[in-house]
């Protein structure tokens, strides 16, 4: 893999082509195929982060300033970044109990009439369940590569390629993927300051580019990408069968376990249990938007449900790269300590 991105590299270097050259091109097919073969409308757009993708898929579908976007309140900082962006407004609602994915009851009540729009997010890479709303819809898959088989039922999703993402960038990129064409083309516009051709700019925009060397990584490591969910869920299912005790995220065929998560009430003694055997655990996050420093001047209504995962979660190892070996001892841990 190394020496085969070495020579693209080289490659990339001698043409002298570094940006929206073949490596992009390609890699928008290859990507878009991948992620639902079946459909003959989708476009993948390549851009520079998965927070870029949010924005722009936001401006597609008419966000500006001072509308309100609806979004989960446990949520990674940057869905909500992505709305402040454009000086909109995010208005965190509360969480469904199992999945920690937007409560999509909760949406009429949020909305008024400067709601816009309403970015639901797979978080963890759980497919989270739509709102049934006559408002667009963004998706945030920024950890969901694979979990969504249908992308014509929203307006837009949002794809991250951070290095730890399930397909992890060698730097930062994104991807939007829609299924109308004109929104495509307008992101495409909007991805280059707005031009429409040659120092012509029809849009005030700014630079959302995904680099060549970006482009040209994903595409050799796109080959792996479903093996490497398929890893995933298997892990994340060893654990779950070996602990069926803990309270585990909530599972589907079609989760692709970005991470595998569970809530511990006793947090800080349930991480010192497994620090004490030898297994790391993150926490993903460890404060709902509600709490966030930055962002609690925009709560509008209480979030329990959410302010409770942020307290109670904990992700345990689940990546591909795990040796069976080191997911036994993992599972096996789990199965000894108390929720
Ligand atoms: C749920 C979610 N949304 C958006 C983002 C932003 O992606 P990026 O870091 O590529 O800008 C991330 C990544 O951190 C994320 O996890």
């Amino acid at each position: 893999m190394a020496a085969e991105f070495a020579t693209l590299v080289t490659g990339i270097v001698q043409s002298g082509s570094r940006l929206l050259g073949e490596h992009t091109v390609a890699f928008e097919h290859e990507f878009g195929a991948w992620l639902e073969p079946s459909s003959a409308t989708l476009e993948a757009v390549a851009v520079s982060s998965g927070a870029s993708a949010l924005q722009l898929a936001l401006v597609g579908v008419g966000v500006g300033p001072g509308d309100e976007v609806i979004l989960p309140a446990f949520t990674a900082v940057p869905t909500a970044a992505a709305v402040c962006a454009l000086g909109a407004v995010p208005v965190p609602v509360d969480v469904v109990e199992g999945t920690a994915c937007l409560d999509p009851a909760l949406v009429d009540a949020a909305r008024t009439p400067r709601t816009r729009a309403v970015i639901v997010v797979h978080l963890y890479g759980l497919p989270a369940t739509l709102p049934i709303t006559d408002l667009p819809i963004v998706e945030d898959a920024a950890q969901a590569h694979g979990a969504i088989c249908d992308h014509g039922r929203s307006a837009a999703t949002a794809y991250s390629f951070y290095p730890t993402k399930n397909l992890g960038g060698i730097g930062d990129g994104g991807a939007v993927a829609t299924t109308e064409p004109a929104l495509a083309a307008r992101i495409r516009r909007l991805r280059a300051h707005g031009m429409t051709e040659m120092y012509v700019h029809t849009e005030i925009s700014q630079n959302f580019r995904m680099s060549e060397v970006e482009a040209a990584w994903l595409r050799l490591n796109l080959a792996t990408l479903t093996a490497d969910n398929a890893r995933r869920h298997a892990i994340a299912q060893r654990y779950r069968n070996a602990a069926p005790h803990l309270a585990w995220q909530d599972s589907d065929p079609a989760h692709v376990y970005h991470l595998a998560v569970l809530r511990a009430p006793d947090r800080p003694a349930f991480r010192a249990a497994l620090a004490e055997a030898g297994v790391a655990t993150a926490v993903q996050y460890p404060l709902a938007l509600t709490q966030q420093p930055a962002y609690e001047q925009f709560t509008v209504a209480p979030c329990p449900v959410a302010e409770a995962w942020a307290s109670e979660c904990v992700s345990v190892p689940c990546f591909p790269e795990l040796s069976d070996a080191e997911v036994e001892f993992v599972a096996e841990t789990l199965a000894t300590v108390d929720g």
